[in-house]
């Protein structure tokens, strides 16, 4: 089985509505993407999801949201629902991200509610793991990672993307090696209820000067993009390596 590559960028708490005009410098190349096999994938803050799905049309950049609720409605202030993501026009949500497991304490049993809210909805969830350098150096990277996937991946989920982010690469410019990540991607593989239709994504510091590399790797079909999606250079860079990774094949 052919697997697309996805290259999605995770804009954090980061953009306003003045900031629309990097969707239209995007466009032409995720649709040149998109024709040779390579989705890209843009996930703003909540705010910015119906703005930038009502300036992006048809297009073909895909939109996610980076978190949403376990329930469909309710009394939880501050939070949004997957239905109402969809609504605002995302057809992923990233799920589980680091940030979110340490600033807000959640485990992996409630990414895996949020993931089945968002299957429900949906949406495609992108469900993340990794493990800290204190993990890694211990020699328990494996485990935590094989944990963190058991206990976050619904059992039923037909369409998730993985995304294998090492807390110690992420923002800090440090990246895995790639024998590291093909390891563990190869790992990740093995535990996937659906392994050959499932995207495996590595992220943690993706620029273009590893995006080759990474990209190159068997079991890795795209990149989680922090920083260096909020660069349209930068961006744009790292798709055509997922563009030239593809046509390498
Ligand atoms: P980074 O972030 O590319 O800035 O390291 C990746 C992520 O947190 O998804």
């Amino acid at each position: 089985m052919t697997r697309r590559m996805l290259i999605a960028g995770n804009w954090k708490m980061h953009g306003l509505r003045s900031d629309l005009g990097f969707f239209d410098q995007l466009e032409p190349q995720a649709a040149l993407a998109a024709a040779a096999g390579v989705d890209v994938l843009v996930c703003p803050p909540a705010t910015l999801l119906a703005p930038v799905a009502g300036h992006c049309g048809d297009s073909a950049i895909l939109i996610g949201a980076q978190d949403c609720h376990t329930n469909s409605s309710g009394a939880h202030t501050g939070d949004v629902s997957a239905g109402m993501v969809r609504d605002a026009g995302a057809g992923y949500v990233i799920l589980g991200h680091s940030e979110r497991r340490s600033d807000h304490g959640e485990t992996s049993a409630l990414v895996c509610a949020k993931a089945e809210a968002a299957i429900m909805a949906g949406l495609i969830p992108i469900i993340c793991v990794g493990e800290t350098r204190e993990q890694r150096e211990a020699g328990e990277a494996f485990g935590i990672v094989g944990a963190q996937l058991a206990a976050s991946l619904p059992a039923a989920a037909r369409m998730a993307v993985i995304a294998y982010e090492p807390v110690w690469a992420i923002g800090t410019g440090l990246t895995a090696s790639p024998s590291d990540v093909a390891q563990m991607h190869a790992f990740i593989r093995t535990r996937l209820p659906r392994p050959a239709g499932t995207r495996i994504l590595y992220g943690g510091s993706v620029k273009p000067g590893n995006a080759g590399e990474l990209m190159a790797l068997d079991d890795v079909d795209g990149a989680l993009v922090g920083g260096a999606s909020l660069d349209i250079g930068q961006f744009g860079a790292i798709i055509d390596a997922a563009i030239h990774g593809c046509a390498a094949q």
